[in-house]
């Protein structure tokens, strides 16, 4: 078993076949399996060893031979977990499938090569054997079933009230706060999902608190990152996505402190560092990721609060109140609206551009209807072109300074003859009036309605999937955890 990409793996197989060996795939895993024959010589440890200088790229592997009670295992820069049981061990790429055996685990490092059989484990680490601590997982296996949901998206977008609260609850400690008070300049790193938070935080801490905040996309840091000083944070559900570790690796070669924020215990961005502060989302198994947004969301406001001497404490302790409030609405028009679409723009201005790029990140992932997130003022430069009577907007309307050139832009966008669905808080009597479909979020601090409006845009992602009987939990082409570069 290979998850990764060996990357001198058309050298290698040229290679291979010169000397006779005859490929069944176009698989670059299959390189590995030739090279282990070829240095077979009756000790699969030493086989396997032999055949990892061969390699470049990243891999975790898993060996195992036809009637033998011995695995293999060997890890760089994609991860493997061990679980401990009785007289058993268990590997795999994460957490999640280990909790149904044991809550025991060992997380290999980069380098590492384990000898597993039925009743011990060595493990070694550039030839020396090595001990890796077992860590008991905090996480239970109840977690990871559906809980009589349908999908795993539904019951993960059901759980944010509580994976929210135990977020603020479990804090920072104190070795995380002081880096967070210390900090200067705050440069944060991510992909995808964890990339909208990001932004999300960029614009409330730059607003609330007066704290200027770089954002950076884990794909792009690397090869461009420019000059950087001050605290490095990096945020990703998994801690496993291979472009924001690197991005955190470069940050650690400046010599810059570096913060994981992570759904993951023991995951490799833990690792790498210098300090975790762990979301309590707990698995997150749908592919779309849902809670852990908010969770990131929970521990990112909890920087600005510590930042601004608790002055958001009470909105903070009942944001959940709030989220728990949203998960009943009613989407069935919107979704009704969406599910005959083939394109849709969701559009936001402040902390809202983000949260409406989050809810065509959602929208496209697992409904396939191509959605694109906009700075509402952006439309006219170009996307106009595209609006037709067949192409929802989903404009999100906060009130404040924002609030009456939201509404112009609705207006804009319906002088265009495209349906409008508009999210703005319970009471606007003017929204209604305008938009074709009106979704009431509770009138709250902004703080609680970037997250409110949030869970309705998964709402009408997760019913506009459900709808066009799409595979909610596990799209098309997307994996969980994103370990390639
Ligand atoms: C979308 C989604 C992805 C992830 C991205 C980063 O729903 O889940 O965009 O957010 O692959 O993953 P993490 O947060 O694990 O680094």
């Amino acid at each position: 078993m290979h998850n990764g990409v060996i990357e001198n793996y058309s050298d290698l197989k040229r290679e291979l076949e010169e000397r006779g060996h005859v490929f069944r795939s176009e698989t670059d895993t299959e390189a590995i399996a030739h090279l282990i024959e070829e240095h077979y010589d009756g000790d699969l440890l030493a086989a396997v060893n032999a055949t990892l200088s061969h390699l470049q790229g990243s891999y975790a592997l898993l060996v195992i031979m036809e009637d033998t009670e011995r695995i293999i295992a060997a890890r760089n820069a994609s991860p493997i977990v061990l679980g401990v049981g009785d007289s058993e061990f268990f590997a795999a790429s994460d957490l999640t499938p280990l909790l149904d055996y044991t809550e025991r685990v060992i997380y290999l490092d980069d380098g590492d090569v384990a000898d597993i059989t039925p009743d011990r484990l060595d493990i070694y680490h550039e030839g020396q054997k090595v001990e890796r601590p077992v860590e008991l997982v905090n996480w239970c296996v109840e977690d990871t079933r559906k809980g009589g949901f349908d999908h795993y998206m539904l019951k993960e977008i059901f759980e944010q009230p509580q994976s929210f609260y135990e977020t603020i609850r479990a804090g920072v400690d104190e070795g995380v706060r002081r880096m967070l008070m210390d900090a200067g300049e705050i440069t944060l790193v991510a992909c995808g999902t964890s990339y909208h938070t990001t932004l999300v935080f960029k614009y409330l801490a730059e607003s609330l608190c007066n704290i200027p905040i770089r954002i950076e996309m884990g794909s792009e840091f690397k090869y461009f990152t420019g000059p950087l000083r001050g605290l490095v944070i990096a945020v990703s559900q998994s801690g496993e996505t291979t472009d924001t570790i690197a991005a955190l690796n470069m940050a650690k070669a400046r010599n810059c402190p570096t913060l994981a924020i992570t759904n993951v215990q023991g995951s490799t961005l833990t690792r790498v560092a210098d300090r975790t502060l762990l979301m309590r989302a707990g698995p997150e198994i749908g592919v779309a990721a849902t809670k852990s947004y908010t969770a990131q969301l929970a521990a990112l406001i909890q920087i600005i609060n510590l930042r601004c001497e608790g002055m958001f404490n009470d909105i903070l302790s009942h944001a959940h109140l709030a989220i728990g409030d949203i998960l009943l609405y009613d989407v069935e028009d919107a979704v009704a609206l969406c599910s005959q679409a083939d394109h849709a723009f969701f559009i936001g201005r402040g902390p809202f551009y983000p949260v409406a790029m989050e809810g065509a990140l959602k929208m496209k992932e697992i409904s396939y209807v191509h959605a694109e997130g906009y700075a509402a003022g952006e439309l006219k430069h170009g996307p106009f072109a595209l609006l037709t009577p067949e192409t929802p907007v989903i404009a999100i309307c906060a009130p404040g300074s924002t609030y009456n050139v939201m509404v112009s832009n609705v207006k804009e966008v319906k002088a265009r003859r495209a349906p409008v669905i508009a999210l703005g808080v319970e009471g606007d009597t003017e929204l209604p009036e305008i938009a074709d479909i009106f979704i009431p979020i509770p009138d709250t601090h902004l703080l609680v309605q970037v997250l409110t409006a949030s869970v309705v845009l998964q709402l009408l992602a997760y019913h506009t999937a459900c709808a066009l009987g799409r595979d909610v939990d596990r799209p098309r082409n997307l994996a969980k955890s994103v370990t390639v570069e």
